[in-house]
């Protein structure tokens, strides 16, 4: 694939803590520490990562407990790179590896919590927004511990 500079867009599966926190910052998320940094890329299920001239430009994990649960995390395409089916390409090799991990007579669950006004992107692929049926809206919320001591969660 190639991108709007002509450039080719390979992928790969591993990514630095330093390139990983760069994307995160590019599209204005919360900076994790490089120790948790290095334990979530460490004890993810797999890595899918965009590479343009060897830079990554977009990323997207799946964390899971391997048997019934798969979800969805870290789904970045850096700004400069959007709109070019980079993250279509990254959530259908993260839907190919689980669906490749289903056997015959086998479900597993597959979740992600979409960011404000992605679900449109998500629902392309299957995804379903909550609250449907009898699921209820996706809950999640923050859990810091300041410099004095105190834990805040947002
Ligand atoms: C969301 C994001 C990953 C999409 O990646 P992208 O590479 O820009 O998207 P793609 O080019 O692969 O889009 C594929 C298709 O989805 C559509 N799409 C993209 N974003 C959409 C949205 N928010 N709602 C509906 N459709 C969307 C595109 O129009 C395109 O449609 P087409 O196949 O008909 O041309 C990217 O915009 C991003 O990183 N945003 C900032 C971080 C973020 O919000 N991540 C998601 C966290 S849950």
């Amino acid at each position: 694939m190639e991108n709007m500079l002509g450039k080719k867009i390979t992928y790969t599966n591993n990514i630095s803590v330093d390139d990983y926190n760069a994307l995160r910052k590019v599209v204005n998320w919360i900076k994790v520490t490089e120790k948790r940094a290095e334990i979530a890329l460490n004890n993810s299920f797999y890595i899918c990562v965009a590479l343009c001239e060897n830079k990554p430009v977009g990323m997207a994990r799946i964390v899971s407990d391997g048997g019934y649960t798969y979800f969805i995390t870290d789904v970045i395409v850096h700004p400069d790179y959007q709109g070019k089916h980079i993250g279509k390409e990254l959530i259908s090799k993260a839907l190919d590896y689980i669906e490749k991990d289903v056997l015959a007579g086998e479900t597993v669950m597959v979740s992600l919590m979409s960011a404000y006004e992605r679900e449109g992107f998500y629902e392309q692929f299957g995804f379903h927004t909550r609250p449907f049926g009898n699921h209820g809206p996706g809950m999640s919320m923050w859990v810091s511990r300041d410099i004095t001591g105190s834990v805040v969660t947002l």
